[in-house]
């Protein structure tokens, strides 16, 4: 169990594991069927013996729950169906108890359309007060029929809505999702005024959904392929905005992660310099495909476009927006496809499941922290959800071509022996879970040696307290094609292997810990990680 002040303390950020908890799914504490602050609290003990620093929860506020949370109606207070401020307090206080802080996640883009601004919006009509707080424009066409601009949406549809006055808002996901003017003065008070809301709450950090999307191009000029800067993507004034959340973060001590996707290594490390952000997801290696020299390139690129700006590197191989890593890493093609997500691929679990293992040495000793997202540690597959069952509007706004996220938001699989699999819910909960989830269950995998949860108990057992992992250099080693191979400060070294045969361990060498089995001869499997010390 980490203690709660460890040696990490300084600077903890640079080298945790962060643990991403989405609340509806986690833990259902009251048993209708959502999961809920008390589900989390009264699971708190698994969270420290799994070995966690820290706890990103997806947003937990009073929200139409359109798109999962991510369309808040009120910072400043909990959803009812997740619980009450005063166990959000608790729960804060508790984790830290275990040494676990948490981080909370702003949405800055945009609000729900039940909150108190966009409903003022619409009441007070063009040309108020009330409506410069967003985008409203009038229509272009003879009539105003016409959307302002030709902007593609973050999700499949249309960015615009019009209104029954005749006026159209802006929203680059679903219209329940109103975009912010951040060229508002208002506007960045109160979302400084959030920040340190919840910073007096205890939390040690904040999540920044889609970072780079806030400040739009005040002309809100058409889109045009190719030209820079691109209208609504990384315009400059949001280092402007970036500066002062620091300055308040720093009063606090706190920390930011950005989400911040950004194909170009210098403006991405632009967001990370000293009085900006603290850190930023690092999308390229999730959507990597498993292949050594493509995996070798991206870590090369994401060390050194942080070295410039001082940051520390990212990880993540999993989140509640993608295709879960078993499945993806269980297909012939490994590439990540965003807008397709590549549904119906065929996949081999046992495949997918074996590099998953792998991936996980590998991602947990490089140099940075890592993002753990729930069930990972439990192997989950993505879930078959039925059509009609659904609830993700990346679906629906599809026209049904893109299946959505929720086959990775399934309710969690703790008793094997339990109802619903122990996720806490009296009736079904809100997500189905398919047939042999019992498979996964915690308690089951606890029990089991050679389990996925074993594994990442051990690795994150050995990875704090053993020294050369987290933040520091990395060397390559020489190895055989296919093969990856490092040596971390004080002799600790990992190697991975994407070839298709086994292949010989460097010599005099001490195992510490495998993500399978090695062969006869004392090699190392294809698809296979290990951890030794030279
Ligand atoms: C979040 C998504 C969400 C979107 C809109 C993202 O990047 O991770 O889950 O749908 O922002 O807020």
């Amino acid at each position: 169990m980490a203690a709660p002040d460890s040696h990490r303390t300084a600077g903890w950020w640079r080298d945790a594991i962060i643990y991403q908890v989405y609340p509806r799914s986690f833990a259902d504490g009251d048993g209708d069927g959502t999961g809920d602050l008390a589900g989390v609290r009264a699971r708190l003990p698994y969270l420290a013996e799994l070995g966690v620093d820290a706890v990103w929860f997806t947003p937990w506020y009073v929200s139409p729950l359109v798109d999962g949370g991510y369309d808040v109606a009120d910072y400043r207070t909990i959803d009812p169906a997740f619980g009450t401020l005063g166990e959000a307090e608790k729960l804060i206080t508790e984790a830290r108890e275990l040494g676990i802080r948490t981080i909370v996640d702003i949405v800055p883009n945009h609000v729900s359309d039940q909150h108190a601004w966009f409903r003022a919006a619409l009441a007070a009509g063009p040309g108020s007060e009330e409506r410069k707080r967003f985008h409203f424009r009038p229509g272009r066409g003879e009539n105003g029929e016409l959307p302002p601009n030709d902007w593609p949406s973050q999700f499949s549809g249309p960015t615009w809505t019009r209104v029954p006055d005749g006026e159209w808002y802006l929203h680059l996901f679903t219209p329940e999702q109103p975009d912010l003017n951040w060229a508002h003065p208002e506007v960045r008070r109160e979302h400084e005024d959030v920040l340190r809301f919840w910073f007096e709450r205890g939390v040690a950090g904040v999540r920044i959904d889609s970072a780079a999307l806030l400040a739009k191009d005040p002309a809100l000029a058409d889109f045009e392929e190719g030209v820079d800067p691109h209208p609504y993507i990384d315009q400059d004034e949001l280092h402007d905005i970036y500066r002062s959340w620091r300055a308040v973060a720093d009063e606090y001590g706190g920390v930011f992660v950005g989400e911040v996707w950004l194909p170009d290594a210098e403006r991405f490390a632009r967001y990370l310099r000293p009085d900006e952000l603290h850190t930023a997801f690092n999308f390229n290696f999730l959507s990597c495909p498993w292949d050594a020299d493509r995996l070798r390139r991206t870590i090369d690129d994401t060390l050194a476009e942080h070295a410039p700006v001082g940051a520390p590197a990212t990880w993540v191989l999993c989140n509640h927006d993608v295709t879960r890593t078993v499945t993806r890493y269980g297909r012939e093609d490994t590439g990540f496809d965003f807008a397709t997500k590549a549904f119906g691929t065929p996949t081999d679990p046992a495949l997918g499941t074996r590099r998953a293992r792998a991936a996980a040495l590998l991602t947990l000793s490089l140099p940075g922290s890592v993002y753990l997202y729930q069930g990972e540690e439990l192997g989950l597959p993505e879930a078959d959800v039925p059509l009609d069952r659904i609830q993700d509007p990346m679906h629906s706004r599809s026209g049904g071509v893109d299946p959505g996220r929720d086959g990775c938001r399934v309710p969690l699989p703790w008793s094997a022996d339990a109802p619903y699999c122990g996720f806490g819910s009296e009736t079904e909960p809100w997500l189905p879970q398919p047939a042999g989830w019992s498979a996964y269950a915690a308690d089951r995998q606890g029990a089991d040696p050679e389990s996925m949860l074993s594994l990442y108990r051990e690795a994150l057992l050995l990875r704090r307290t053993t020294d050369g992992f987290g933040d520091g250099p990395l060397d390559w080693l020489p190895a055989p094609d296919g093969v990856l191979a490092y040596r971390r400060p004080g002799g600790l070294m990992c190697v991975v292997n994407l070839s298709p045969g086994p292949v010989a361990l460097p010599a005099h060498s001490t195992l510490l810990l495998g993500s399978g089995p090695l062969d006869g001869d004392g090699r190392l499997p294809r698809d296979t990680a290990v951890w030794l010390r030279a």
